[in-house]
């Protein structure tokens, strides 16, 4: 198993440090409407792994981004994921009741509640991008993370791939299981890649190789995503452990077995590394990252 000794140390700073913005930008609940900001603040300050996030700084600083820039991007990407977190878990789509160690949204709240909270933390991640001024980009290259983050959630992104996991048959293709993967998940993931390095500079030969090393690892995380709701407790999980196969549901492990589902995604991991291969610079934090994309245990 690959180490990532130089990055926990780093992952621990950004993680507070993406709570802390994140915690000063969302809505007090003192402001009305209340109940409203007491749910999103209640789903997107919940214990989460920081993923995106961690994506967004590690590849701002290989193009050389400013830190204080770089918590703009970060906070946008955990914000979008909050809201595909809380409308995923929602009773129209997997139906789940806890996420992030605490009842889901709807639950916690009302369903109604959870989709304005999911709806406003959406629209809060385009309004950061477009007008948080410690993003010290031009008007253009904001424009730029806009489109990429709004094309990442869309029907070639986010809602595309959840719309195909819920109209997914028993017969799907290994071909369609990966393209609704990449979707769902890498969408976001390449996006976060994608808003980092460009906070800073970088070639269009940079940007291409880091948006395949992304693209690698955004279904590689959704791959081991499905063997570890299969074969870890939901302790662990902090949600709830085999809510795929309860709702019947087609995934790597249920097509694959959890060691070729796991061999699938070493091989992405491979291919991530390799994409990183011809770049100049450091890369060892985004290849600590990829390694933790297919050894997490949660
Ligand atoms: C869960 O994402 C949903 C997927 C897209 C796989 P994470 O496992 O990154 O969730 P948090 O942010 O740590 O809660
Ligand atoms: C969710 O996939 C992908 C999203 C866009 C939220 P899952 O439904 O497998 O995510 P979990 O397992 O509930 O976190
Ligand atoms: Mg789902
Ligand atoms: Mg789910
Ligand atoms: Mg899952």
């Amino acid at each position: 198993m690959p180490g990532k000794d130089f990055l926990d140390p780093v992952w621990t700073v950004w993680r507070e440090r993406v709570a802390d913005h994140l915690d000063r930008i969302l809505p007090v609940t003192a402001d009305q409407p209340g109940l409203l900001h007491s749910a999103m603040r209640y789903s997107t300050l919940a214990v989460g792994k920081r993923f995106r996030a961690a994506l967004v700084y590690a590849a701002g600083r290989y193009t050389g981004a400013a830190e204080s820039a770089l918590d703009v991007p970060a906070c946008a990407v955990e914000m979008v994921h909050t809201f595909s977190l809380i409308h995923d878990d929602l009773p129209a789509m997997d139906d789940d009741d806890l996420r992030r160690g605490q009842p889901t949204c709807h639950k916690a709240f009302d369903e109604a509640t959870a989709i304005l909270a999911g709806d406003a933390l959406q629209a809060l991640a385009f309004e950061l991008l477009t007008s948080d001024s410690a993003l010290t980009v031009d008007a253009e290259r904001r424009l730029e993370m806009c489109q990429i983050l709004a094309s990442a959630v869309g029907t070639r992104g986010l809602a595309g791939g959840q719309a195909l996991d819920l109209t997914e048959s028993s017969d799907i293709t290994m071909e369609s299981l990966a393209n609704m993967h990449a979707l769902k998940t890498g969408s976001l993931i390449r996006a976060s890649v994608a808003l980092g390095a460009l906070t800073g500079s970088a070639d269009e030969t940079t940007l291409d190789h880091l948006d395949k090393f992304a693209d690698a690892i955004g279904l590689a995380y959704q791959v081991i995503d499905d063997v570890l709701d299969g074969t870890v407790s939901t302790d662990v999980l902090g949600k709830d452990s085999g809510s795929d196969r309860n709702a019947d549901k087609s995934t790597y492990l249920t097509e694959l077995g959890e060691q070729n589902a796991r061999e699938f995604a070493q091989n992405l991991h491979e291919r991530a590394i390799s994409s990183l291969d011809s770049l100049s610079m450091n890369t060892r934090l985004l290849r600590e990252l990829a390694g933790f994309t297919i050894y997490r245990t949660h």
